[in-house]
């Protein structure tokens, strides 16, 4: 049995359609609120549980041989990004759990203090590390699918909006090759206990993003490029009302501010390990609305 937990996220969706398409057990912890029908069509075991809950995730743990840990919080990093996978590791250790596939971030080892997720997701890479449970460390860059709301609003009204350093380099990887990723992990014996950045098959400007869109859409794009200083002063002014989503957007300023890109080494060494070609960002844009 594998278990999933952010399973009705971008992500997690994808790996639980991945691992049901090759019929195998898939348990998707999910909360009641999250929108599961799709997965439960699918053959999928829905776990309803709160990942707030240790005895939750004690009982999600139970008879599973494999975890992929893919949720993630927005906001509340302490308990979701870090206690929720201390607890998953712990009950994977007591419930000898096979294999552990973590879900991390690209910069996860650079120590960037303003991220409350960077920091967690890292402190849960050491746990994991010193578990003595067999994992993989997974830290992807930016996901395509993240960029969908944009392009859509693009596809509209060719608007892009693009908040800082338009040089900055970024990586955007496939949502679906990084579940085909997360899923192969447990099966390739040279996969066991590493880490692995995991970026697209290009490095990209953000400034070529809108430029992509363009291709897609076939429309010129009308770039809005506020300089970052504009960002870090509307969250000072929040900071005086909110200080709580003030710490939670230092982790989108760490996103905004920095570059996340994998070397094309490092892309070649991940495409011969997972025998897989990584897509271009034209490539899933026009695959994702070439089905609707
Ligand atoms: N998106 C990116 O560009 C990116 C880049 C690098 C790394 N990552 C990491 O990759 C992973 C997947 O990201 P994603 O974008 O697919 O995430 P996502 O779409 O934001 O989904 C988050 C998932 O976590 C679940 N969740 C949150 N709080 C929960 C709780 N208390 N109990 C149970 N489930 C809860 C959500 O459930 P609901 O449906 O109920 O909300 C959802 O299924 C995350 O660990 C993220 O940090 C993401």
């Amino acid at each position: 049995m594998y278990l999933v937990t952010g399973a009705t996220g971008a992500l997690g969706r994808r790996i639980v359609r991945q691992l049901r398409e090759q019929e195998l057990p898939v348990r998707a912890f999910a909360r009641l609120t999250s929108n599961y029908g799709e997965l439960e069509d699918r053959g999928a075991a829905i776990f309803i549980g709160d990942l707030q809950e240790e005895r939750d995730i004690a009982k999600a743990t139970r008879d599973v041989k494999y975890i992929i840990s893919t949720h993630g919080s927005g906001s509340n990093a302490q308990k979701i990004d870090y206690r929720a996978n201390i607890d998953l590791i712990d009950n994977a250790i007591a419930n000898k759990v096979e294999h552990f596939v973590f879900i991390s971030v690209l910069g996860a080892d650079r120590g960037y203090q303003d991220s409350p997720v960077f920091k967690a997701k890292r402190e849960v890479e050491k746990y994991l590390i010193a578990s003595g449970l067999n994992y993989t460390i997974l830290r992807p860059s930016g996901f395509a699918s993240n960029l969908l709301p944009l392009a859509e609003r693009f596809r509209d009204t060719g608007i892009y909006l693009l908040i800082g350093d338009a040089k900055n380099r970024t990586s955007v990887v496939s949502t679906d090759d990084l579940a085909k990723i997360a899923i192969a992990s447990i099966t390739t014996p040279t996969a066991k206990n590493q880490i692995f950045p995991v970026g697209g098959a290009e490095i990209l400007t953000r400034g070529d993003i809108p430029r992509i869109f363009a291709e897609v859409f076939q429309r010129e794009p009308i770039i809005i490029n506020p300089p970052l200083f504009l960002f870090d002063g509307l969250r000072t002014g929040i900071g005086l009302i909110n200080p709580q989503l003030q710490k939670s957007l230092g982790t989108l300023r760490t996103l905004l501010s920095n570059e996340f890109f994998c070397t094309s080494e490092e892309i070649i060494y991940l495409e011969s390990t997972f025998n897989i070609k990584m897509e271009f960002l034209a490539d899933f844009l026009k695959r994702y609305y070439s089905k609707q």
